[in-house]
């Protein structure tokens, strides 16, 4: 299957792009080529919140809102926790996304 880009905007103003396949997590994705803020450290169980991303108004709608269980899990981040606010454990590459852009949050 051909690699889909996802772009992360650093809280340092740097931008990574970075194929990967369909399937994984944006977590996954970001852990595994070090962008910086993404911590994943309840594995992707939605439970951490340290994979906390806002999601470029652009790709709201094909990323999709947050579920009641991830949602309860961002209110532990209420004070950066905004409209569009996604755990990017919880968000799956594929093929609709390609090009996606999320930007890193602040850590409490
Ligand atoms: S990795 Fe813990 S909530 Fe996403």
């Amino acid at each position: 299957m051909a690699a889909l880009k996802v772009t992360y905007i650093q809280l340092d103003g740097i931008e990574k792009t970075i194929e990967a396949e369909p399937g994984q997590s944006l977590m996954t994705i970001a852990r595994d080529n070090m962008v910086a803020g993404i911590l994943g450290d309840c594995g992707g169980c939605c439970s951490c919140a340290t994979c906390h991303v806002y999601v470029e108004p652009e790709w709201l709608e094909r990323v999709g809102a947050a579920d009641e269980v991830e949602s309860s899990t961002l209110d532990m981040v209420s004070d950066a926790h905004r409209g569009n606010s996604r755990l990017c454990c919880q968000i799956t590459l594929r093929a609709e996304l390609d090009g996606v852009r999320v930007a890193v949050a602040p850590s409490e």
